[in-house]
């Protein structure tokens, strides 16, 4: 009995420690995957590198970025946007590499008055030219609970996700001509900013300080990706079976996207051809999804 007590207790103490393993290399942590960047104490890692929280006032907002830089992969991130009256402020989750010619693949998030919606901007930078923007309305209260935003990046396709629902795929067109971001590493960034001169209603609404600070919450980042520089232990060869290298849309993500586009599309570059006067982009013509 006391033998059969000891051997089960141990038994689950090794159940337990391989459930923290698989979580933590699921969850990653703030203080092992990200450096603050700017803000000072408006941002904060907390829980022991699970949750990190910025905030924005009328002095600054705040932001940080990942330690380490990719090329390729998979990168998850859980957000919980600014509650209540968030105009005038812009939530950021995207991938940059730096210098001219940059890339940079976005998620922007742009606040609302009480009672409006938020609305998600995305938008695909090529040696340093962006022009390529979407933007969706969401089907849920973004503020109300987290939500997991993913960005797929492989040498085919970079695919945004939300809550694993592709919403947008922009596919790889240097065949037309279309540069594409495949050769610059990229750092992961985040940060809460005020934009109130363009986001919100087109810079109608302002932020409205007496409700400051703003604060939004990360949680649950995970880059499944291939590191790049010292200490990097995934190598392209290591990931080129991973799931996201070669990761497409399925025919039930394709009507996912359809059903996403359809509904709660608000903008879409190739539909704007006031803007694209002398023409439409080469990948507007090349496929439906762009
Ligand atoms: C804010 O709400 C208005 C009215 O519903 C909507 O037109 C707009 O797209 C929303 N988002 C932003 C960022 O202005």
């Amino acid at each position: 009995m006391g033998l059969s007590r000891y051997s089960n207790s141990n038994a689950l103490a090794v159940a337990l420690t391989i459930s923290c393993v698989i979580v933590a290399s699921y969850a990653g942590n703030f203080h092992d995957d990200m450096d603050i960047t700017f803000g000072g104490e408006r941002a904060k890692i907390l829980n022991g590198g699970q949750d990190l929280s910025l905030s924005l006032n009328q002095y600054s907002g705040s932001g940080f970025q990942s330690k380490h830089e990719y090329l390729f992969g998979r990168f998850d991130m859980q957000l919980r946007l600014v509650k209540g009256n968030s105009a005038g402020t812009v939530t950021t989750f995207y991938l940059s590499s730096k210098g001219a010619g940059h890339n940079e693949i976005d998620f922007e998030f742009l606040g609302n008055s009480s009672g409006n919606p938020y609305t998600i901007h995305t938008n695909v930078y090529s040696q340093g030219k962006g022009d390529k923007e979407q933007q969706f309305h969401l089907w849920f209260d973004p503020t109300a609970a987290f939500h997991t935003y993913t960005i797929i990046w492989n040498k085919q396709r970079i695919i945004f996700l939300i809550d694993n629902i592709p919403v947008r795929v922009f596919n790889n067109h240097e065949a037309s001509g279309v540069p594409f971001p495949k050769s610059q590493p990229m750092r992961v960034y985040a940060s809460l900013w005020n934009a109130d001169d363009w986001a919100t209603q087109g810079g109608r609404v302002k932020t409205d300080w007496t409700k400051a600070p703003f604060t939004a919450s990360y949680r649950k980042f995970n880059a499944n990706a291939n590191k790049i520089g010292p200490n990097s232990k995934s190598t392209s060869s290591q990931n080129e079976n991973q799931a996201w290298s070669t990761q497409g849309i399925d025919a039930a993500g394709r009507n996912r996207i359809r059903w996403v586009q359809k509904k709660h599309m608000v903008y879409d570059y190739c539909s704007d051809k006031k803007r694209f006067a002398n023409g439409l982009p080469a990948e507007c013509k090349r496929s439906r999804f762009h």
